[in-house]
């Protein structure tokens, strides 16, 4: 699995938001695996953190971008799944810390509550910024990995 496939998925609140970070992304150079939704029709947000957690699992790719109307259900439903460590991101320290200390691998945002710009910053911030790991985030992120679902 290339680190430079990123997977995206969103629900009717945050198909636009998608649309606009999948062309950044692309002219960023990576490839996007879209789990749609595409559309303004009404879908539930549980069925793409669903989406989303079986690509990550599958390996399909290295990291992963959900959108909502608030960022708020779908990054809920996606930390339902063990191999996801989805977090809600609102600006550039957030998108930052969320990779530094929680080794974040799905950024979430919320359709109608983030700039597309802001988003735009945070999502080439996430994907530029390493897990800063040593014992005390490590530590830490393990005992996450244990938690019950
Ligand atoms: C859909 O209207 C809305 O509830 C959803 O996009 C999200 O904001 C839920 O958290």
């Amino acid at each position: 699995m290339s680190s430079k496939i990123i997977a995206m998925a969103a629900d009717h609140g945050g198909y636009e938001l998608k649309s606009i970070l999948k062309d950044a992304l692309v002219q960023l150079g990576y490839e996007v695996l879209d789990l749609g939704t595409d559309g303004p029709a009404a879908v539930d947000y549980p069925d793409f953190a669903a989406l989303m957690a079986d690509a990550i699992r599958r390996d399909a790719a290295a990291f992963g971008v959900l959108v909502c109307g608030t960022g708020i259900g779908i990054s809920m439903a996606a930390n339902r799944y063990p191999e996801v460590r989805a977090a809600l991101v609102h600006d550039a320290f957030t998108a930052r810390l969320s990779r530094q200390h929680n080794d974040a691998n799905v950024v979430c945002f919320g359709g109608r509550t983030i700039g597309s710009e802001v988003a735009k910053d945070c999502l080439k911030i996430f994907l530029e910024t390493r897990f800063e790991g040593g014992d005390r985030h490590s530590r830490r992120v393990a005992k996450l990995n244990c938690l019950p679902k």
